[in-house]
């Protein structure tokens, strides 16, 4: 039962002998596959991965908002505007329920965005890479959008109830996110020769920083072994990239764009693509503040703050 799941050895779990009667009991339930609500004992450390990586989630949703935001006034026609308007809403409403589920854990959304503003929380490296042409909006949609599906459908799983529940209605949102990056592309690749060529341009951007969205190689993740005993991670960072490297390589070929990938290549044997690994370095410097936009993100969300408490106190 629960005492395969807790070794102690090299991943700083503890053995069930290490555990107290409540903790124990609390895997207990994780492993039987029972959810974890509100009220319910949880241990300290449960609770405090949970607000980490849920508040993450959202402000990852809120800041999100901004690269494609760009786009809005641009956009070629009223009905790429008005999908694009619909897609930038639904983020800020994920952003919300995902607020909303940290807050059951006992933490108040101001003090996480204050969290975020002073350095103390993080949000997606994905969002610190500009966007440069309408073809962003399309890519944005099929390989970010694509990533976070593959991330978040084992989400709605998660052992917490409130975050499981939140995820199955962005699952379902992130879904039209998916399709609608899709067919913008495909409309583009049925176009002239310089659509063609803006639609390649931005996957060779994009294809690396997506990668990236799982989070490190598992034998650097620090959190992935607790997350994943705790039953808050359903899979593990290379699993998820592994899955989504599958996933898409087909849909490139519908598409006829060429993943920037030489490396990328079916193995029979392993029943899944072989691909090169991002540029960690280039991750590492991103989470840590050196990203192409990181500083303007975060003065926007630091304007937007401030204009929320003027006008809340005007
Ligand atoms: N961007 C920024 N930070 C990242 C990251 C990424 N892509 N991947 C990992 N990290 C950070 C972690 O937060 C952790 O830092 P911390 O300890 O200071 O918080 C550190 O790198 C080590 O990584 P771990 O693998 O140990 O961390 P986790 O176990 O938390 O796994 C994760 C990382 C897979 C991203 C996990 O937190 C997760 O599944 N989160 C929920 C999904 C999520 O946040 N998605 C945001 C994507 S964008 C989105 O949803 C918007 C949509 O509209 C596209």
């Amino acid at each position: 039962m629960y005492a395969q799941m807790v070794k102690s050895t090299g991943t700083g779990l503890k053995s069930a002998d290490e555990m107290s009667a409540e903790e124990r009991a609390f895997q207990a339930r994780i492993d039987a596959g029972e959810k974890i609500e509100p009220k319910d004992w949880m241990p300290e450390g449960y609770r405090k991965t949970l607000i980490r990586q849920i508040g993450q989630h959202a402000h990852s949703e809120i800041v999100g908002q901004l690269p494609e935001g760009n786009w809005i006034t641009r956009a070629p026609t009223l009905e790429r505007k008005a999908i694009l308007l619909a897609k930038v809403q639904d983020e800020a409403g994920h952003g919300l329920y995902l607020y909303c589920a940290a807050e059951t854990l006992g933490v108040s959304r101001d003090e996480m965005t204050e969290m975020l503003l002073d350095g103390r929380m993080k949000y997606s490296s994905i969002f610190n890479y500009p966007t440069l042409s309408y073809a962003d909006v399309g890519t944005i949609g099929w390989l970010v959008d694509g990533a976070a599906i593959c991330n978040q459908v084992p989400l709605c799983r998660t052992s917490y109830g409130p975050y499981g529940r939140a995820m199955i209605r962005v699952c379902k949102e992130e879904s039209f996110h998916q399709r609608q990056g899709f067919e913008l592309l495909m409309t583009m690749m049925r176009g002239t020769d310089e659509q063609r060529a803006m639609v390649q341009e931005s996957v060779d951007r994009f294809w690396w920083p997506a990668l990236m969205m799982f989070g490190p190689p598992d034998d650097d993740s620090p959190n992935t072994a607790q997350s994943m005993a705790w039953g808050i991670k359903r899979d593990t960072n290379d699993d998820l990239r592994q899955k989504f490297v599958d996933m898409t390589v087909p849909q490139a070929e519908v598409l006829g764009v060429t993943l920037p990938d030489p490396g990328l290549v079916w193995n029979e044997e392993r029943g899944h693509h072989d691909f090169t690994q991002p540029d960690w370095e280039e991750f590492r410097a991103v989470i840590g503040g050196e990203g192409p936009c990181n500083a303007q993100r975060l003065a926007h969300r630091q304007r937007a703050h401030e204009q929320h408490e003027q006008e809340a106190t005007a």
